[in-house]
């Protein structure tokens, strides 16, 4: 695999220019390094306008052989997954690459018994422990799709995304360790499954131990096991076939079901893992992500265990039982390279500092960035307290749509910028493009876009393709349209500014407004409800929601808790307003759009840039707002 490493600027280089002026053959080279039944016959065929993208046709694959059998031969006893429980005082686990490709057999044979087959949707609402990858892995052995949803959704959130993709089977646990709380998965999971007519059978794994309802659909994960050996020969794939359904919410209610392939997914997410984090064999890499998320699909999962990595998985929360804890599991598992997010690092940094250094990081080389921008201040800290100043630091600009990382430096070959994700990625086109879809050049700031597809591009959405163009490429024909704006220097690296769409990252978690919106106007005191995201110094971004009740009458703290409850049990707690203010009306324009940018002024508190209000149909909305903030 160390054929996909670009080790130097000039090998760097060399790539990039490859892969401009003949990007498929670049692709072809680097899709040789992996393990096919059948090689493709063709390596690409798109057109944005379609829109349809697909990678290595006619190719036959099957991406766990790729993660697992073919490290049997030359690394069996090399630890692929290091696993950090919740509770310091439980013992970490070393699963070797030998161990886990027999426990992803048996699961897979587990699944298969109970009924699963190929082009199946499977749902895994599981906790961050070995089986929730072991799961992932497992499904895709057999060829059947599987749809994670993180472990912190609401049992109305589950169900939707079960009865979006009319998954077949479910597989949870009793409960899940999060810091001091046990979140009841299994009661959650319940709940959810009187609204699915879908599921078949419910596999239901024991981690905490709590007692548990029991209905006819249920199996027990550890009696289910015994029933099977761990002979399952991989099912033969085609490259464009579904190797997973990853829901993230958009600017509309329901949330969109992002659809990856087998082929190309695995040949990026496997590539852009070697060479972002410059990993070496032996490493030890450590991405603080969930699996819920497309961060741990990519680079907790397929991407590290494709190249034969150790990666490891942690099951707790940064603040447990203190506030360096994530220094202390650097420092326990001798951690090279460190993957996290803005959001824990600038939690971290309001901690006195004694608690990073008195923990010896010595073992890092490497350390990571994703979800949102990071400001100066916390990319300062990371890199003098965490990273000592003598580890490179990769800022990854990415989607849960990209499949994999796009923009960013490669540690220690390309120059890293404060704030700046700088370089795309050898064969990312990226551009800048004005309102009217116009490209800038050189120095600007404008709309991000990508010019030509990469292997791990979603394909569509689940169920929607109509909304997969409409969403991805239909603002600017010709391009995929990220949702996000950039500025770029004079040097070409790029900084990312944020979202340009009705999308708010609250602590790197993407959250649509609108469903939230939806589920504010459930109460039945609520007339109409807008959301804005306004800048938080932990979070990033928190909500602030503009709410119009039916009476003033009901203008108290009990209406504000009962929103926040009523927000969490729809979409969950990681989407509860941090204001809620009651107003009297929205300012709207004459057609009736309500005017978010101005929401988002008053919100931010910069009363004087509202440009223009007196064109709206109720200027004097706005006063009202300003007055009471
Ligand atoms: C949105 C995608 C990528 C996995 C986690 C989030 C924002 C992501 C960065 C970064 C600035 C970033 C963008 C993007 N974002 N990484 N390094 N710098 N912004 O995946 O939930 O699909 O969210 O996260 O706004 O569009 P996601």
């Amino acid at each position: 695999m160390n054929n996909l490493a670009h080790q130097s600027l000039a090998a760097y280089d060399e790539a990039k220019q490859q892969a401009s002026e003949q990007t498929e053959a670049f692709w072809e080279t680097i899709a040789s390094q992996f393990e096919w039944h059948q090689k493709w016959d063709k390596t690409l065929e798109y057109d944005f306008h379609k829109p349809e993208v697909k990678w290595f046709l006619g190719g036959k694959v099957n991406i766990t052989e790729n993660c697992l059998d073919r490290h049997l031969i030359t690394q069996p006893d090399q630890t692929a997954i290091i696993f950090e429980p919740n509770d310091p005082k439980e013992a970490a686990q070393h699963i070797s690459y030998k161990e886990l490709h027999s426990r992803v057999c048996q699961v897979a044979n587990m699944l298969k018994s109970n009924g699963a087959k190929k082009g199946d949707r499977i749902c895994l609402y599981m906790p961050m422990v070995p089986e929730l990858a072991i799961t992932v892995l497992a499904c895709a052995r057999i060829g059947a799709i599987h749809s994670v949803v993180f472990a912190g959704f609401s049992a109305a959130a589950l169900a939707a995304r079960i009865n979006d993709a009319d998954c077949s089977l479910l597989v949870t646990a009793d409960g899940g360790f999060r810091g001091a709380k046990v979140t009841p998965l299994k009661d959650i999971a319940d709940d959810a499954l009187t609204h699915c007519s879908t599921i078949k059978t419910s596999i239901v794994l024991k981690r905490t131990g709590q007692e548990v309802a029991w209905n006819d659909i249920d199996v027990w994960w550890h009696e289910a096991l015994e029933e099977v050996d761990d002979n399952c020969p991989a099912e033969i794939m085609d490259s464009e076939d579904p190797l997973f359904i990853l829901y993230t919410s958009g600017s509309t209610g329901k949330p969109k079901g992002m659809v990856h392939t087998c082929g190309g997914y695995m040949v990026y997410t496997a590539y852009s893992f070697q060479n972002v984090f410059q990993y070496k064999k032996g490493d030890i890499y450590w991405c603080t992500a969930d699996i819920g998320w497309i961060t741990g699909h990519s680079y907790i999962v397929y991407g590290p265990l494709a190249v034969g990595a150790t990666t490891l998985m942690f099951e707790g929360v940064p603040s447990y039982p203190t506030y360096d804890r994530f220094w202390e599991v650097c420092a326990k598992h001798k951690v090279n390279q460190f993957y996290t997010a803005p959001t824990a690092i600038r939690a971290l940094q309001k901690y006195p500092v004694n608690l990073v250094n008195k923990h010896d990081l010595s073992s890092l080389k490497v350390l990571g960035s994703v979800g949102e921008p990071i400001n100066a201040e916390a990319w300062h800290w990371y890199d003098d307290h965490v990273g000592k100043n003598k580890c490179p630091i990769v800022d990854t600009w990415w989607q849960t749509e990209t499949g994999g990382i796009l923009i960013t430096s490669l540690a220690g070959v390309t120059s890293q910028k404060p704030t700046y994700a700088t370089l795309p990625m050898p064969g990312i086109q990226a551009v800048l493009l004005d309102q009217e879809g116009n490209e800038l050049a050189g120095e600007n700031e404008g709309i991000l876009a990508i010019k030509h597809p990469w292997p791990s591009i979603a394909r569509t959405i689940w169920g929607d393709h109509e909304r997969y163009k409409n969403v991805y490429f239909s603002a600017y024909p010709g391009y995929y349209f990220p949702g996000d704006g950039a500025l770029r220097d004079a040097k070409g690296n790029y900084r990312i500014t944020g979202r340009v769409d009705d999308v708010v990252i609250v602590s790197g978690h993407n959250l649509g407004t609108a469903p939230i919106e939806n589920a504010l106007n459930e109460h039945p005191n609520v007339v109409e409800s807008a959301v804005v995201g306004f800048s938080h110094d932990v979070k990033g971004n928190a909500l602030h929601a503009f709410v119009i009740v039916r009476s003033r009458a009901d203008e108290n703290e009990t209406i504000k808790n009962e929103l926040r409850a009523l927000v969490a049990k729809t979409i969950g707690p990681i989407a509860k307003p941090d204001r809620i203010q009651v107003v009297s009306g929205l300012p709207k324009t004459r057609s009736g759009k309500i005017m978010r940018r101005i929401l988002r002024k008053l919100a931010a508190g910069e009363h004087d840039q509202l440009g223009d209000i007196s064109t709206l149909l109720n200027p004097e909305v706005v006063e009202e707002i300003k007055r009471n903030s």
